[in-house]
């Protein structure tokens, strides 16, 4: 459920005009609800009452301050991967003890900074990255909590670039090695090993996958228990997927029971990690269009936003919705409707019915809300989008449009070429 709405065939997010918002700031910028969000996470948390939990909103999905403001007030914590997001995560006021940190590649500088920033718990996913954690806390004199990050191997059907949990992917430790780190971990005297964790994969859509993969980390916990060792957290990740087109992806109440289910007597407190399915649909991304164009067997709607600015049609092939924001009634077309940028890979939606669209016509690119703004990029110079989110009547930018000077921030001519 989201807050766009149609009123009097206008697009409206909340009780706010989509078209009044792309005339005060112009074309294209993101735009959120902040009811929808809202929503989102208390239906998630919800959805887990009855169990002791962390819900860590999953911050590569969305990292707008704004955003994660709002989810701290509503007692989220954070899933970061980088030095950056913790940055940002702490700034919008999430409390270190509610950050858990993932990532195979976390680099020196990031675990300190991460340490000395006094987070919840690490996920481990290599022997030597574990090693390198163990050092840099000594240095600083003090333990790291951790999590080992388990690759379940557990087939789920998604986009393969984003399975994870599947066993030829670079993600965790494959299972049959697992214990061995978990013995090493037991052994260095600056790691605290408390959590076991996986995370199998993005948009998923079915149930079977997360019950298999905590299926598998039951198991581990059981040999862990022999080993002596005291797992007090499970954390399963992110995942959950969202309606995009006719998915029907399980409610976060079948998903929570299932979890329920599955985990059984274990006295474990669970860490999730969602992010689409929190801000997936509580976004969009509002264009305008340049031009039509017509080939023998085509019809191009140009509109002035990007794959820069939404990288996933082109980089998944994924579909979006695509709405006008004033309804027209009329028939409708089928158009590919493509953006500025000199790639033929820059597409919005290809060969969709769409209404007649017209230049200067706004168009609502729907269930932008994740992986949206935080994978756009300056390519071919184009300043990113503005990010603006509406609460009831009131609307308001959380993220400036970059200006021309943005684009060469940092970049220095040489004293040789002068
Ligand atoms: N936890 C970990 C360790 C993750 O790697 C991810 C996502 C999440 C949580 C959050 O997953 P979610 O609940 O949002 O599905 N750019 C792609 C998605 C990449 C997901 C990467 N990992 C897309 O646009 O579909």
């Amino acid at each position: 459920m989201n807050h766009f709405v149609y009123k009097n065939d206008d697009l409206y997010c909340e009780d706010v005009s989509v078209a009044y918002i792309a005339e005060q700031i112009g074309t294209p910028f993101y735009l959120y609800s902040y009811s929808t969000i809202k929503r989102h996470f208390t239906v998630f948390e919800d959805a887990f009452t009855d169990l002791e939990h962390l819900t860590c909103f999953s911050v590569k999905s969305n990292s707008n301050l704004a955003i994660l403001r709002l989810l701290a007030i509503e007692g989220g914590g954070a899933d970061i991967v980088s030095g950056g997001e913790l940055f940002r995560a702490i700034r919008a006021g999430i409390t270190p003890d509610k950050i858990v940190f993932s990532g195979v590649g976390k680099t020196p500088k990031d675990m300190e900074i991460a340490l000395k920033s006094d987070i919840f718990m690490f996920n481990v996913e290599s022997d030597q990255e574990l090693q390198a954690l163990d050092r840099i806390a000594k240095d600083i004199g003090c333990k790291a909590m951790v999590a080992i990050r388990i690759n379940p191997d557990v087939a789920s059907k998604t986009h393969p670039y984003i399975v994870t949990g599947f066993g030829e992917n670079k993600f965790g430790i494959q299972i049959k090695d697992s214990l061995n780190t978990y013995a090493l971990a037991k052994h260095l005297k600056n790691i605290d090993v408390k959590g076991i964790s996986c995370h199998i994969g993005s948009q998923l859509t079915e149930i079977n996958p997360f019950v298999e993969a905590l299926q598998k980390l039951r198991e581990i916990l059981k040999e862990l228990k022999k080993m002596g060792l005291d797992i007090k957290f499970l954390n399963l990740g992110g995942g959950l997927g969202i309606t995009y087109s006719d998915e029907n992806p399980p409610h976060p109440l079948e998903y929570a029971r299932a979890l329920r289910e599955t985990i059984g007597e274990n006295i474990v407190t669970l860490i999730l990690e969602p992010g689409r399915v929190i801000i997936g649909n509580a976004g969009i991304l509002v264009t305008r269009v340049l031009y039509t164009k017509s080939t023998a067997n085509k019809r191009f709607i140009i509109v002035d936003a990007g794959m820069n600015d939404l990288i996933r049609p082109a980089l998944y092939d994924s579909f979006h919705a695509v709405q006008p924001v004033k309804m027209t009634h009329s028939e409708m077309f089928t158009a590919d409707l493509v953006g500025p940028i000199c790639e033929t890979g820059d597409f919005l939606a290809k060969d969709r019915k769409m209404p007649p669209f017209e230049p200067g016509d706004l168009v609502a690119i729907m269930s932008a809300g994740a992986y949206g703004f935080s994978m756009a990029s300056n390519y071919n110079s184009r300043p990113r989008p503005a990010e603006t989110m509406v609460k009831g009547k009131l609307f308001s930018i959380i993220r400036s449009r970059e200006a021309y000077e943005d684009l060469i921030s940092g970049e220095v001519i040489p004293e040789f070429l002068q």
